[in-house]
């Protein structure tokens, strides 16, 4: 068993050749966020915050700073964080001032909610410390299309716990209002220190509908992280969309998949140095079966 692991992703889409380096980079840069905690000693839930924070600040990622606009062309955020030791979750959606929702998401926790809404999400993190801005405070200019999707982490700490979050901007021109798979367990994300941690990436309403975060978790009780992936991908072809999806199982054992055309992935564990890529075909990992 690895004694710690961590891997992060930048979202289930197409990225231009021009931009492969900065979703490197920008997953690489989150990493070692979370991978310093891990190597410090620090915990499996610290350590996927800090790396969804570093996520939501880089607008190379439809999340925070730099997230999609809907059909009225307002930044609506939604993210989650969820603990395998206790099941306890945090999510908050439709948020539009939220400078670090994945931290509201966070602080939730330890509390009865599951998921918190638009103003009654910023409420509490105004009476929990969150981060304010303005809506056009996380508005970047692009040109053509961004692709979009969420990013998200999964960790595994010295002590044997499990993490996951998310964070996204959502789909672009998506009805106001509308929440994807990314705050709610079981189809956007899961922890569980029994079986392991998921993070997904994708069109939400597919995730939705198949409950895929939850589909790969029960696959992960019997198969190793690369076949349960493989197994969740060929139950998502029911509904068709786009995902990519980042495991680590209760041994340490980490993988990813997708069947988008790119997915933004940095990996590491200890003895195994941080590496990015773009494509699942680049990593030379082996399924560890
Ligand atoms: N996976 C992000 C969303 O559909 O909102």
């Amino acid at each position: 068993m690895s004694e710690w692991a961590i891997i992060v992703h930048g979202g289930a889409k197409d990225i231009p050749p021009g931009q492969e380096q900065a979703h490197r980079d920008g997953c690489l840069a989150a990493l070692r966020a979370g991978q310093a905690i891990l190597e410090g000693g620090g915990s499996a839930l610290a350590a996927v915050e800090a790396a969804t924070r570093a996520l939501e600040d880089d607008p190379t990622f439809n999340a925070g700073y730099g997230a999609v606009v809907n059909a009225k062309g307002e930044v609506e955020l939604d993210a989650a964080i969820m603990d395998g030791k206790t099941l306890a979750v945090g999510g908050v959606a439709a948020v539009t001032t939220l400078r670090h929702p994945v931290s509201v998401a966070a602080a939730m926790l330890p509390e009865r909610p599951v998921l918190l809404v638009g103003d009654g999400a910023e409420a509490f993190a105004r009476d929990h410390g969150g981060e304010f801005c303005a809506p056009s405070d996380l508005l970047v200019e692009r040109v053509g299309d961004p692709g979009c999707d969420t990013v998200g982490c999964v960790a595994l700490d010295r002590y044997g716990d499990i993490a996951a979050a998310t964070s996204t901007g959502g789909l672009s021109g998506s009805h106001p209002g509308r929440v994807g798979d990314s705050p709610l367990p079981g189809c956007g994300l899961y922890a569980d220190n029994a079986v392991g941690g998921v993070s997904l990436s994708g069109e939400g309403e597919s995730l939705i509908r198949t409950t895929l975060a939850a589909r790969l978790m029960r696959a992960l009780e019997a198969l190793p992280p690369g076949k349960a992936i493989d197994a969740a991908l060929t139950y998502l072809a029911r509904v068709g969309g786009e995902a990519g999806l980042i495991v680590i199982d209760t041994h340490g054992r980490l993988d990813w998949g997708h069947n988008s055309a790119r997915f933004a992935v940095a990996h590491a564990s200890a003895g195994q140095p941080a590496q990015a890529f773009v494509n699942r075909a680049e990593d030379a990992r082996k399924d560890p079966s």
